[in-house]
C-alpha cells in the first residue's frame, strides 16, 4: 500500500526540532507540502531550510487561540487545502505539583491540551473537505506516570481522551483521528531541563524502575514514520491508536 502524500498538505505543530521536525522532513520526502508551526522564527527558518521548497514556516503560539486562528487562515490562503494535522507541540517542565508556578500550570495545560483543541478546531473545515487525518501525540508516561512530570502527563491523558472523543465526533465528516503514544525519543524536551534537576529526576526514575520501563530513547524518525503510516491509510480506514516504544533496554551500568 502506498505511503506517498503527493499533492497533500500537512501541518506539523512544534516542528522546529525533535519529533516535529523529523515528521515534517519525512512527510516532505513522501511528497507532501508541509507547514511547520513553532513560536521561534529563527529556529523555524533554520528547520525549513533543512527541508527545502516543500516546507514553509508559520510562526504561531498554539496556546493562543488568536495566534492559531491567524496561522490556519494563513495556511488556507497559501496552500488552499489541508490533509493532515499533526498536533505535536508540547512542553514538559520538571517540577512537583506543589512547586509548580501559576505560569508553569497555565503554560503546560495551554500548550499541550488547549493547543490541541485550538489547532484541531481551526483545521476541521479544511480537513472535512479533504477527508483528512489528525494525529495527536501522547506519551508512554500515561501508563507508568513519571514523578516530576505529573502535570505534563495529565495533559497527555487529556489529549488521549479528546482523541478518542474527536474520532467519534468527526467520523461522519470522514475525518480520522489517530492517537500516537510515543516512547522516549532522543533530543527533544529534555535538552531544556536544568542539568542538575534533570540528573535528580533521572535518579528518581531509575530508583522506581521507570528507566527500565522506558528503555533507550529512539530516534525521532521512528515516530515520524509511524505518523506517515497513519496518514496514508485509504479513506474509510482509521488508525485509532499507535503505541511506539523502545525495545532496547536502558543500560544498567549508566549513572
Ligand atoms: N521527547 C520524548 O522523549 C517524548 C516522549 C513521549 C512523547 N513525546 C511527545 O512528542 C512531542 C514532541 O516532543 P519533542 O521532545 O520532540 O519536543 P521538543 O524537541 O521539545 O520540541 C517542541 C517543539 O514545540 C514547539 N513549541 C513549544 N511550545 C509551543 C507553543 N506554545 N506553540 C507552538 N509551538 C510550540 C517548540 O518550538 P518553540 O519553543 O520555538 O515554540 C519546538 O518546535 C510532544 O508532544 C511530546 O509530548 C516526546
Amino acid at each position: 500500500m502506498s505511503e506517498r502524500l503527493d499533492g497533500k498538505v500537512a501541518v506539523v505543530t512544534g516542528a522546529s526540532r525533535g519529533i516535529g521536525l523529523a515528521t515534517a522532513r519525512v512527510l516532505s520526502e513522501r511528497g507532501a507540502r508541509v507547514a511547520l508551526i513553532a513560536r521561534t522564527r529563527s529556529a523555524l527558518d533554520d528547520a525549513v531550510a533543512t527541508i527545502g521548497d516543500a516546507a514553509f514556516a508559520v510562526v504561531a503560539d498554539v496556546s493562543d487561540p488568536d495566534s492559531v486562528r491567524a496561522a490556519f487562515a494563513e495556511i488556507e490562503r497559501d496552500a488552499g487545502r489541508l490533509d493532515l494535522l499533526v498536533n505535536n507541540a508540547a512542553i514538559a517542565r520538571l517540577h512537583r505539583v506543589e512547586d509548580a508556578s501559576d505560569e508553569d500550570l497555565a503554560a503546560t495545560v495551554g500548550t499541550n491540551f488547549l493547543g490541541v483543541l485550538y489547532c484541531t478546531r481551526a483545521a476541521i473545515p479544511m480537513l472535512r473537505a479533504s477527508s483528512g487525518v489528525v494525529v495527536n501525540i501522547s506519551s508512554e508516561g500515561v501508563r507508568r506516570p513519571f514523578p516530576m512530570l505529573s502535570v505534563y502527563l495529565a495533559t497527555k491523558g487529556a489529549v488521549e481522551l479528546i482523541s478518542y472523543a474527536l474520532g467519534e465526533e468527526l467520523r461522519a465528516d470522514g475525518i480520522r483521528v489517530t492517537l500516537l503514544r510515543s516512547g522516549a525519543s532522543t533530543g527533544g524536551f529534555a535538552q531544556d531541563w536544568d542539568p542538575e534537576e534533570g540528573r535528580r529526576a533521572l535518579e528518581l526514575w531509575k530508583e522506581r524502575g521507570l528507566l527500565d520501563f522506558a528503555g533507550m530513547p529512539m530516534p525521532p524518525e521512528v515516530i515520524a514514520e509511524s505518523i506517515v503510516h497513519a496518514a496514508t491509510r485509504p479513506p474509510g480506514v482509521g488508525v485509532d491508536l499507535l503505541e511506539v516504544r523502545s525495545s532496547t533496554p536502558f543500560p544498567r551500568h549508566s549513572d
